[in-house]
């Protein structure tokens, strides 16, 4: 049977390329893409999931969550990703529009209409996540599990403690890793090795598909930023781990351990405090996402990318 999926996202230039690995994987059935804030406003992630289904050609209903974080301000990233969220390649003009129902109410639904076999695949902010487990706790037991990527086990990108996604809603973040559903957690200790240096990124134009050439712009866009502000070769392809993972654990190495959220507005605001040694003695809550065999990473996404 196709696992039961549903990706809720900020496209963005990562999302984008974890929504066509997901599209174009017959182990998995996407039942809908939920968006949120985070890279851009959600007027733009929004449209930018509609233009991501139209370049796949597959008919995945998109539908609209929370355009701000539950309590602190809306932070954003532009300089990143672009003004429109997907900056680089032409953008199709979407033929069709957001479902009416909010996001959060898809969510809910489709757990509970199929208890136990549902994923959700957060690589946004947590919060249409954290409004789901709470206005209707009881699909809380009936998450086959939430693989997300977001947090670190060691440094941040947008303070020196904090990641994105989890910065932009550190008390949603904090719903999600205390409710007792079953985690994996994607961060950029994992993430950071998978940087698209110029010869991955010939692989997808190689391919010679409308698709392929897309994921290489995407890219060549993406890893722009990433040459001025690290001086790495190439962006790091973050939230397609999520569903990498999904299609082939056996290429990622994993640990359990207990991580909480840093929720005070401190140095720390936003932490994904992972206790790596456990020395708290607190239990486990949390698989996380330590190395990832990058050349399998890339020959799964390159053949998935080249069914298109
Ligand atoms: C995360 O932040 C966003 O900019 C990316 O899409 C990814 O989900 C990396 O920190
Ligand atoms: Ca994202």
């Amino acid at each position: 049977m196709r696992r039961k999926i549903i990706l809720d996202c900020d496209p963005g230039h990562d999302d984008a390329i974890a929504i066509l690995l997901a599209l174009a994987s017959p182990e998995l059935e996407v039942l809908g893409i939920t968006t949120v804030f985070g890279n851009v406003g959600l007027e733009h992630t929004t449209r930018n999931a509609l233009v991501v289904r139209e370049v796949a050609g597959v008919q995945v209903p998109v539908y609209a969550g929370a355009d701000r974080p539950l309590v602190r301000d809306r932070i954003s990233a532009e300089a990143v990703h672009g003004a429109s969220g997907l900056g680089g390649p032409h953008l199709p003009t979407p033929t069709g529009q957001a479902e009416p129902k909010h996001a959060v109410l898809f969510i809910i639904e489709q757990v509970l209409q199929h208890p136990g076999q549902v994923t959700l695949v957060p690589t946004g902010a947590l919060t249409n996540i954290a409004l789901a487990l709470r206005l209707e706790p009881r699909i809380i037991p009936q998450i086959r599990e939430i693989v997300l990527m977001g947090g670190s086990i060691d440094i941040g990108n947008w303070t020196p403690s904090a990641e994105f996604n989890i910065l932009c809603d550190p008390h949603a973040a904090r719903i999600v890793f205390e409710a007792g559903v079953p985690l994996v957690m994607m961060g950029l200790n994992l993430t950071h090795q998978t940087v698209a240096h110029p010869a991955r990124i010939a692989r997808f134009r190689a391919l010679g598909t409308p698709v392929g050439r897309f994921v290489a712009e995407l890219l060549e866009f993406f890893r722009e930023h990433h040459r001025r502000r690290y001086k790495w070769e190439g962006a790091p392809i973050h939230d397609a781990c999520t569903i990498a993972y999904l299609l082939r654990p056996e290429l990622f190495k994993t640990g359990l351990f207990n991580v909480e959220i840093e929720s005070n507005e401190g140095l720390a605001f936003g932490r994904t405090v992972c206790d790596y040694w456990h020395v708290t003695g607190k239990p486990p809550n949390c698989t996380v996402g330590l190395e990832v065999d990058v050349e399998g990473f890339y020959d799964l996404l390159v053949e998935r990318i080249g069914g298109y």
